[in-house]
């Protein structure tokens, strides 16, 4: 039908496992296949001119709509731009508990702000920078939703202590603690003691004074 591959980026790492196990399911919708134009256009220039192209309203609309139409659940959806809500763990932690989110990603000059007000999606901006269209913004957003996803990590690469997680001693979002493997010295270099020690409490509380400390000194807007 309308559908396209997904971007070949989703097909590798724990989001291309996740897809092939049943977790999740990526559906790409090609915008311009919705232009009632012949060329297939799908912007034009702006009124009251300057430069770029704007994103025309039909196309978006009729692209929206009817990816929605094929799935009965409900669609978060969500609109990548510079001008949207910044991107937090926080915000992914909401949207991966979502059944279904629908991603669009326009070009960045702009999208006739009618079709916007008319969507009414979240406006999802992945920091202060502007790139050239939304579709990094999306890969971005589908492999930090992905990860969040029940089954798709296993124990071993477990998120509960990813960086930005709210770790349950103090229900704060701290940065991670550093990690250490084998060998115990490396180039002269050996590792904290606690870690050999087998005390799980202890090497517990040492997590977790590395991680405030650690927070304290990158990011203290975090414990503000
Ligand atoms: N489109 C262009 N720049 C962007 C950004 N920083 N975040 C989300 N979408 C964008």
């Amino acid at each position: 039908m309308f559908s396209v591959a997904p971007p070949a980026a989703l097909g590798i790492s724990i989001p291309g496992r996740a897809a092939a196990a049943g977790h999740v399911e990526i559906v790409a919708t090609d915008i311009r296949s919705f232009s009632s134009n012949k060329h297939k256009k799908t912007d034009d220039r702006p009124f009251g001119g300057g430069p770029g192209m704007v994103m025309m309203c039909q196309p978006l609309w009729d692209a929206v709509t009817a990816t929605e139409a094929a799935d009965p659940r409900a669609a978060t959806r969500i609109l990548f731009t510079p001008q949207g809500r910044t991107l937090s763990q926080s915000l992914v932690e909401e949207l991966a508990a979502k059944p279904r989110l629908l991603l669009i990603a326009g070009h960045y000059e702009g999208i006739d702000e009618r079709v916007i007000e008319r969507l009414a999606p979240l406006e999802v901006s992945i920091g202060d920078y502007v790139l050239s269209g939304g579709e990094l913004p999306a890969m971005v957003l589908i492999d930090a939703v992905v990860r969040l996803l029940p089954g798709v990590l296993g124990d071993l690469e477990s998120n509960q202590q990813d960086s930005f997680s709210q770790v349950p001693e103090t229900g704060q979002r701290l940065l991670d603690c550093p990690h250490y493997t084998k060998p115990r010295e490396w180039e002269g270099l050996s590792i904290p003691d606690i870690l050999l020690t087998g005390d799980h409490g202890k090497i517990a509380a040492w997590r977790l004074e590395q991680k405030l400390q650690r927070t304290r000194q990158r990011r203290p807007d975090l414990l503000a």
